[in-house]
């Protein structure tokens, strides 16, 4: 009978959010919490309006998947993407790499780590061969680092020993991490905003106006790319705090990608190499150190 009362929800939901897909998430959504069906669907409707009126759905739902994780987003956070689970798992790949050289304890930081979603992934997925791991998730927004908390909060309720290898740090790139971890990081991972006052611009309005700009919005770089400076100080800073051998990955727009192999060839990393998100556009700069 719940199945019948939700299906004719969902149907009633779609015609607000214009998708079936997301009425369904909406009313799954909803139901989970519990309370009648009346109830249900009211609130369904309610989250259904906000949809229609341009609110992110990630936003209006309140938490949004992320590989093993239930993250809580909201607009102090950018939603994110599927491409950034791609980042993630080359981040992962390229830990197992740096955890089979001989040594002692593992450092990685996720620098700009917003909802905690890469940082959070490596400390619960990360193979470190029974090495201490502590994962450093720094951020310059301290709203942003409130829902990091939220989010490692809520993977203590479900990792524990997961969540003791996270750090918190505030503060711009590596500037919020203690001076002691310069040259001994193992891995460095990033998604700096990107995106051009030009594109920004033009983004869709669901975007625009929701997502924090802070998150999105980046300068011209040295050589002139547009949304490039972010890119360029972290590659330039992780030639500094990674240890010989240790692995920089960083999520770019396509367009990025050759300005960045040469910043990190002039930072002198060894292995400068690109990987590709699942949709097939160049989407990371993956360098050894
Ligand atoms: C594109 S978002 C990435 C968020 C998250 N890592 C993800 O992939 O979903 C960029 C993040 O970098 C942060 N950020 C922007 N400028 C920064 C800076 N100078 N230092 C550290 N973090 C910065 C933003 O606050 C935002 O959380």
């Amino acid at each position: 009978m719940a199945d019948v009362v939700n299906a004719s929800t969902v149907a009633e939901v779609a015609v607000r959010t214009g998708s079936e897909r997301e009425a369904a998430w909406i009313v799954e959504h909803v139901a989970a919490t519990g309370g009648d069906s009346t109830t249900v669907r009211a609130r369904a409707l309610a989250l259904a309006g906000r949809v229609a009126a341009g609110e992110p759905l990630q936003y209006v739902l309140g938490t949004w998947a992320f590989r093993t994780l239930e993250l809580v987003v909201d607009r102090r956070v950018l939603i994110p993407r599927p491409e950034t689970e791609q980042v993630a798992e080359v981040a992962l790949t390229e830990l197992d790499r740096v955890a089979a050289a001989p040594g002692e304890g593992l450092l990685a930081v996720d620098l700009g780590t917003g909802s905690g979603a890469v940082a959070l992934s490596l400390a619960a997925e990360g193979r470190t061969r029974d090495r201490p791991f502590v994962v450093w998730a720094t951020d310059v927004s301290s709203d942003a680092l409130a829902v990091t908390r939220v989010n490692l909060d809520r993977l203590a309720a479900t990792d524990a020993p997961a969540a003791s290898r996270v750090r918190l740090a505030h503060g711009s790139w590596f500037t919020a991490l203690p001076a002691t971890e310069a040259g001994r990081l193992d891995l460095v991972v990033a998604n700096p905003p990107y995106v051009s006052e030009e594109e920004f611009a033009v983004l869709p309005a669901v975007v625009r106006e929701h997502e924090p700009r802070g998150a999105l919005v980046s300068a011209r770089g040295a050589g002139g790319v547009p949304g490039a400076a972010d890119l360029e100080a972290v590659i330039a800073g992780a030639a500094r705090w990674l240890r010989r051998g240790g692995a920089l990955v960083v999520e770019l727009a396509p367009a990025q990608a050759y300005a960045a192999i040469d910043a990190a060839r002039r930072a002198g990393f060894a292995r400068v190499g690109t990987a590709h998100d699942l949709a097939g556009r160049l989407r990371m700069l993956v360098a050894e150190r």
